[in-house]
Parts: C-alpha cells; sequence; structure tokens
C-alpha cells in the first residue's frame, strides 16, 4: 500500500516526528488499516507507517527509508524494549516493557506486572499485528495472564471496538506485585487504564522520603502515594471518588498490614472546601488529578481546576508542610504547570520551595522530536 504526503508533512518526518495527519496526506492507494510505504511530496521513499483510515493521525512511522514493518519488526521491537527494561530495572518485576512511540511501537501500550501483562493497541494499524504482539508477549515472557485492556476513549478516533478481556492464561480477578517492599494489588479488568499507575511509582516512593504528620491522598486510585508513605507519616486518608478504587485501598492496606490509613469516598473540590470550613489541616497532601486537559481547546478550564485544588491544598497545608502535586496532562506543559503553582502559591500568600521537579521514569522515555510523549509532571514543594 502506497502513501504520499506533502511537502509540511515530509519536513514533520525528516525533523523525527512520527505522525502524519490527515490534512498532509495527498493521496492514498487503498483505504486499508495496516501498512503503508509513505512518499514524499518529490516521491522519495520515507519509510513504512501503520495506517489508520479513520483517524486524524493517518500515519504512524514505524521504519525509515527501504526497510518495511513485518511480524519480525514487532517481535525484534518488543524484545528491544523488554532487554532495556530487564538492564534498567534488574530487580523489578513491574514495569512499562513498551511506551509507543518512544519505543518505536507506535500506539502499542505494554505493562508488565510479575507474571502478568496488560497490553493496548491503540490505532487500527497496530490492532493488525495483536494476535501477532500476544504470540510474542508469550514468547517473551512466558506469562501466566495477558489480559487487553482496549476500553480506551482514544480507540474511538480509529473506529476501533472497546474490549477488555484476557486473552491468554487464567482470567484472574486481581493482580498483585511487588515494589519497594510493598504489595499492590489492582483489578485488571475493572480497573483505571491498564489497572495500575506504573508511571508514579518511583515518585510515590520519593515523596515519601518528605512525607510527615497527618498526610491527605487526593485522587488516591488504589492508594499509591499513601501506601508508600504511610511507613513515615502518622496517617493517611486516601480520597476519590471511585468506591472501587477505594474498596481496592483497603485490600492493599490489609495486604501491607498498615493501620494507619483511612479512605473516604468524595469528589476531591468538595472534599477541599469541606476542610477548608471546617479549618481541617494536614502536614503532607499528594494532588495526582485525572488529566483535565484532553485537547487544547480546553486549557483555560483545566487551568482553573488544577489552580483551585493547588490553591486550597496549600491552604490546608500547617506551615512547612509538604505538598506532592502531579498532572498527567500533556497540553500542561512544565512552563503552565509552573505558572500556575507560583500563581496559586501568591493567590494563598504561602511562599513555596520547589524541592523536587520529578517527571515521569525511564520506562515512559520521552522522544524530544515528539513532544506527545512527555506527559507527567510530579513536583514535591514545601509550603511555607
Ligand atoms: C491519575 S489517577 C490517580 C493515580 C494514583 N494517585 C496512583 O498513583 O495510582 C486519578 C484518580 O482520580 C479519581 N478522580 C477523578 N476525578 C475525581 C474527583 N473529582 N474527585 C475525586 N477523585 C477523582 C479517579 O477515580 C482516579 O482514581
Amino acid at each position: 500500500m502506497k502513501v504520499t504526503i506533502n511537502q509540511k508533512g515530509t519536513e514533520r518526518l525528516l525533523k523525527g516526528h512520527a505522525w502524519i495527519f490527515r490534512s498532509d496526506v495527498t493521496s492514498v492507494e487503498k483505504e486499508q488499516a495496516g501498512t503503508a510505504a509513505v512518499y514524499s511530496h518529490q516521491g522519495k521513499l520515507l519509510g513504512e507507517a501503520l495506517y489508520s483510515p479513520k483517524s486524524l493521525i493517518a500515519l504512524r512511522l514505524m521504519t525509515r527509508g527501504p526497510e518495511k514493518i513485518t511480524q519480525s519488526t514487532i517481535r525484534e521491537r518488543l524484545a528491544m524494549a523488554l532487554a532495556r527494561r530487564r538492564e534498567m530495572y534488574p530487580q523489578d518485576e513491574a514495569y512499562r516493557l513498551a511506551f509507543g512511540e518512544a519505543d518505536h511501537l507506535p500506539s502499542l501500550i505494554v505493562d508488565r506486572f510479575g507474571d502478568s501483562v496488560v497490553f493496548q493497541t491503540l490505532s487500527a494499524g497496530m490492532e493488525t499485528f495483536k494476535d501477532h504482539i500476544v504470540l510474542c508477549l508469550r514468547e517473551l515472557l512466558g506469562p501466566r495472564s495477558i489480559f487487553e485492556r482496549n476500553d480506551s476513549s482514544v480507540r474511538q478516533h480509529e473506529d476501533l471496538p472497546l474490549i477488555r478481556q484476557a486473552v491468554y492464561g487464567e482470567a484472574r480477578e486481581e493482580i498483585d506485585f511487588r515494589f519497594s517492599g510493598k504489595t499492590f494489588a489492582f483489578q485488571p479488568l475493572e480497573g483505571q487504564k491498564t489497572g495500575f499507575f506504573l508511571d508514579q511509582r518511583f515518585n510515590g516512593e520519593a515523596a515519601s522520603r518528605y512525607a510527615k504528620g497527618e498526610m491527605l491522598d487526593a485522587f488516591c486510585y488504589v492508594g499509591q502515594f499513601g501506601l508508600h508513605a504511610a511507613p513515615r507519616v502518622a496517617s493517611v486518608l486516601c480520597v476519590d471518588a471511585s468506591e472501587p478504587a477505594l474498596a481496592q485501598v483497603q485490600r492493599n492496606v490489609q495486604a501491607n498490614g498498615f493501620e494507619n490509613i483511612q479512605t473516604r469516598g468524595a469528589n476531591v473540590f468538595d472534599f477541599l472546601k469541606e476542610c477548608d470550613l471546617e479549618q481541617r489541616r494536614f502536614d503532607t497532601i499528594s494532588l495526582d488529578p485525572p488529566a483535565f486537559v484532553k485537547n487544547k481547546a480546553s486549557l483555560k478550564q483545566a487551568w482553573r481546576g488544577y489552580k483551585e485544588i493547588n490553591l486550597r491544598a496549600m491552604r490546608l497545608l500547617r506551615p512547612g508542610g509538604i505538598l506532592i502535586t502531579s498532572s498527567c496532562s500533556q497540553h500542561m506543559n512544565v512552563e503552565l504547570f509552573e505558572r500556575m503553582l507560583s500563581e496559586a502559591a501568591r493567590d494563598a500568600r504561602r511562599p513555596i520551595q520547589l524541592l523536587e521537579k520529578r517527571g515521569q521514569p525511564a520506562d515512559h522515555p520521552i522522544l524530544l522530536s515528539m513532544p506527545e510523549t512527555e506527559y507527567l509532571k510530579c513536583y514535591i514543594l514545601r509550603v511555607e
């Protein structure tokens, strides 16, 4: 299959980006999901890409020059990604094995949790390799179970069905894994995203070194930040709007034998207001909201949301308290995030010291030529 792109698209690929938008495609031989040879406006073969007939992101480049995309390409890249994780984390049993474009496997996400694997194929082109991906994961890891979490709304842009199911091995309800001396468990088919936020595991661990006194883990999901901090603080209150997530926090608390963690089902915006009215105070607060900014158009409203929770959290902290504040919105970039935090601090009349500026871990690598691969910010602040 052959696709031709315009000068703008060609320049984008030559600068190292992997995506071509539909508006830069000038001709398509056949409207069919799969692989396509990509030609420049001057007729030069640029490489091969995954082709999505319905999505605004029409092409995701995988090879440059005459190299074709075959099943071996997928196998070799998965093997390379796994070897890199094993090299980086020889002791760990949980990591993001493949982070899409940044691992040269566009739109493929694979998370390994001990003897289980969860994956997502997020484009129509990558979907055509799904059976082969499952086969490769079985060969590479010999897992007990493989789960498909293809219920991300991103797939709707690709005209792909939303599916979540066990595709190999035991369809276990709960998966657990060890990290930093603790057991973290989650439900692979019921939980959010791939079931667990592996991108925050080192941030949760790092934050625990500053955590003290009474802690609020707001937007706690299955309690990652609170569990990491529990041995160092007097108490943790885990707050989330999801009851299944809070039930999981309780199971995780029991599995680790902690007695100082409580849960509360609430909307964090309301809960922070309520604490303010009651003049309730904390020594440590973690804020890890979902992505408020889904696209550039919603940035203004999202900014207000981020500012509101950060401003309120700053006011709820006792002097010298610790704020661990995250944003997983790619559009809320580092510059905007820092501006929002300094405005919140100014309005709260609480000077802040930046103690650690953290982001996503090395198993979620960033391609500097593709800013879309950078999304997570996790700052640890002292609020004076
Ligand atoms: C990014 S996840 C948190 C991940 C978690 N901190 C961890 O490290 O595993 C965001 C969480 O916020 C919850 N959530 C979303 N909107 C909420 C709201 N308005 N109030 C309370 N919880 C909310 C979701 O249920 C989800 O568990």
